[in-house]
């Protein structure tokens, strides 16, 4: 099965945590991609649901399928969000930000009761770090957060787009940061936080509660963070 192949069989397999009533965060990329087919499908089939949405792709993909949408500012709260991500780890940290909706994930994420990840199974490592780590900044003093990040033992940190940069929903640019090993990355992920600067990190620490992932055989796994199992 190729890597299309694996990521479609994760998103479509993420619907059938849906049930009616719930409100669904939608995420972003080309493994979410199939979810929100899949539940453009369910939803034509008299599925009630109501979705808020991870980024403008992503809103733009769900109206054109009829999904309900609302504003992230007008819901408390989320039943669960079903959304992709670029590395894995065993305890389920997560690299996400490959397409640049970071910010809106995290704040999507951050008010999910569940957050179920879809991924192609080669995105789940022992550690996290191959993937250069996405960061989202204010573009008037990116070069500034560059400098301190190349001083926290990273090896490159690159500008996304350089010098077309690329811009986010949120009008900020991407710092993809070259770690290559992240041993720790609760500690990374508040020392990030603490440069001027820095909007969003693409580091998901304690969000995601089961990882669906589809291998090349393909078969189904799912990983369910310690906290959440009954074993
Ligand atoms: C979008 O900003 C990302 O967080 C995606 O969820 C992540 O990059 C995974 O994308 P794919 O499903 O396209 O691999």
């Amino acid at each position: 099965m190729d890597t299309t192949s694996q990521k479609r069989l994760a998103g479509e397999f993420a619907v059938r945590y849906i049930e009616n009533d719930m409100r669904v965060g939608v995420g972003t990329g080309s493994t979410a991609y199939w979810f929100i087919q899949a539940l453009g499908e369910k939803v034509k089939q008299g599925l009630r649901i109501q979705a808020v949405a991870t980024s403008q792709h992503t809103e733009q993909i769900a109206a054109s399928l009829g999904i309900p949408l609302l504003e992230l500012n007008d819901v408390e709260a989320l039943d669960i969000t079903v959304d992709g991500a670029d590395e894995i780890d065993p305890h389920l940290q997560l690299i996400k930000g490959g397409g640049g909706a970071l910010l809106q994930e995290k704040m999507v994420a951050a008010i999910s009761r569940r957050l179920i990840i879809v991924a192609d199974a080669s995105k789940y490592v022992g550690q996290l770090g191959a993937f250069p780590l996405p960061v989202e900044v204010i573009p008037a003093g990116w070069k500034h957060v560059q400098r301190r990040i190349l001083a926290m033992s990273c090896e490159r940190v690159e500008l996304r787009g350089q010098s077309h940069p690329f811009v986010t929903d949120h009008g900020h640019y991407i710092l993809d940061c070259y770690f290559g090993q992240i041993p720790d990355a609760q500690s990374l992920n508040l020392a990030l936080h603490q440069i001027p600067g820095v909007v969003e990190t693409g580091l998901f620490i304690d969000m995601a509660n089961e990882a669906i992932l589809a291998h090349t055989d393909g078969h189904i796994q799912v990983i369910r963070r310690a906290a959440d199992r009954s074993d």
